[in-house]
């Protein structure tokens, strides 16, 4: 394995999870397990990938023994080709800054998840958690300063890392820096419940770049809206009121809006290997003859406003009965962020409410819910294909790429129920039924629109979603970033 010279990287990808992670076996020897997602496909089309570095944290045991193994790349055979720098950051450390600021203070802010009047509480615990916050940062800031070639271009992603672009300006102001929020984020009132210095902190982090960019115009303008605040910036906006860019201390930070799409390609291919053909006889087995389907797959996120949509479906079947019988909702959460007991309890709520759902109404024949706990994607791709109508009803997400994803691999045309709280109703609103994901009576009576929707009209939609979901696949989505830092 040859570990590639210092400062030669002319693209630098710095995220908290990275493209590989590594599963630790009792006998001590490491399995290289991949990613996917928009990133891996993105910066796959860069094409000389030598010249593009991925920095990234180890995250368990697994990944900290190949880091440690591991000279300052990985081995390449693990990554897909993708030189990857895996930093081994003090697991106390990584630990305190991952669940401790980016989980559970960041994403609750740019999510709205708070029950104020007890949360958030700001005290000296977690003055420790933010020195963590900072020194995780540091260290990113330092690696990517390393490796990246003169006049690089840098691109940043996440809350997990606001403070690297600014961290990075001060150690190499040679570098075009760009940072992704790949979140909705905070409006100015709910960000002002973070701490006066961090709320600080973070914006003259992110302003440190020469690029901020954001998954929809909303959040783009929501971090305008943020910047407002702080003393000494300017917001300078297009003559539609849109924000373009912020001033603060003789810089400029361009504000950018790159709407992530669905990789069609690769999703039509992996969705009809026969895994998945035969994961769809298995749920075509479950589910019975002639019932339709509500179909949701997510991660077991407080955002993702499981619970909810288990009510809104329970109050389907109160409000109109003749859909018991007729329909199950098969519902794929999968295991998330289970460090947090916060997570823990809303997993096993989501258990207990749809378990409520199947004693009250299910009979010998019917199991109203189908509720799946254990991730494979082979079957949620299965699932994709058979759905009627898919649920995604986020409190608020960044992009929600399910709502884009299943319009692309449906066989006979789904219905979706889209909150309009997910950054995806800016693109698919209209062919979508748009619902206030608070609103349980609301998305119960789209529910049933929604199933009751002629196959005709339903398939027109889908085949118009699907367009508009792929307008940005992942290769352009990352191009377009690179481009618009310019300097090569
Ligand atoms: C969101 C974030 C990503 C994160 C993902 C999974 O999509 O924007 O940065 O990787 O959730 O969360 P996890 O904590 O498991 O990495």
């Amino acid at each position: 394995m040859v570990d590639g010279q210092l400062h030669s990287a002319r693209i630098v990808v710095a995220s908290n999870r990275g493209p590989v992670s590594y599963r630790l076996g009792e006998d001590g020897s490491l399995t290289a397990g991949r990613g996917g997602g928009g990133l891996v496909s993105g910066l796959s089309a860069v094409g000389h990938a030598e010249a593009a570095v991925w920095v990234c944290a180890a995250l368990g045991d697994g990944d900290r023994a190949a880091a440690r193994a591991a000279g300052r790349r990985l081995d390449a055979a693990d990554t897909g080709g993708h030189q990857v720098r895996m930093l081994d950051i003090a697991p106390e450390v990584f630990s305190a800054a991952y669940n401790g600021v980016a989980n559970s203070v960041l994403w609750f802010v740019h999510h709205l998840l708070y029950q104020t009047p007890l949360e958030p509480v700001f005290d000296a615990e977690f003055a420790e958690r933010w020195a963590a916050y900072e020194a995780y940062n540091t260290a990113f800031a330092e690696a990517i300063a390393q490796e990246a070639a003169t006049g690089a271009r840098v691109l940043v992603q996440d809350y997990h890392l606001a403070l690297v672009p600014g961290l990075l300006r001060e150690r190499r102001p040679d570098l075009r820096i760009g940072h992704f929020s790949h979140t909705p984020w905070a409006p100015p009132d709910y960000f002002r419940l973070l701490p006066d210095d961090v709320a600080e902190q973070l914006l003259r982090g992110i302003l440190g770049g020469d690029r901020a960019a954001f998954l929809t115009r909303r959040w783009a303008d929501a971090f305008a809206a943020c910047c407002e605040g702080l003393p000494g910036a300017q917001v300078v906006r297009d003559a539609a009121g849109a924000a373009v860019e912020v001033r603060l201390d003789g810089r400029t930070t361009r504000l950018g809006v790159h709407g992530l799409g669905a990789d069609a390609d690769f999703l039509r291919e992996r969705a009809h290997r026969p895994d998945v053909e035969e994961r769809m006889a298995a749920l075509r087995e479950r589910i019975g003859p002639g019932r339709r389907t509500v179909v949701r797959v997510d991660r077991t996120e407080l955002s993702k406003n499981i619970v909810r949509g288990l009510l809104a479906f329970r109050r389907l079947l109160q409000d109109r009965p003749e859909w018991r019988g007729r329909v199950v909702h098969v519902a794929f959460a999968y295991p998330s962020r289970q460090d947090l007991k916060v997570y823990r309890d809303y997993t096993a709520e989501v258990a207990r409410v749809a378990g409520e759902i199947n004693s009250t109404f299910g009979t010998a024949g019917w199991t109203p819910v189908d509720l799946h706990v254990k991730d494979d994607f082979a079957r949620s791709l299965a699932a994709y294909r058979l759905a009627d109508v898919a649920l995604v009803n986020p409190i608020r997400d960044g992009m929600n790429l399910v709502a884009k994803e299943i319009p692309v691999v449906s066989d006979h045309g789904c219905a979706l129920v889209l909150s309009r709280e997910a950054g995806a109703a800016a693109e698919l609103g209209e062919d979508a039924l748009v619902v206030n994901p608070y609103d349980v009576r609301a998305t119960a009576l789209a529910l049933h629109e929604a199933l009751s929707m002629d196959p005709g009209e339903r398939a027109e939609r889908t085949k118009r979603l699907a367009s508009a979901a792929t307008a940005l696949p992942p290769a352009r989505w990352f191009l377009d970033q690179l481009e618009a830092l310019g300097g090569e």
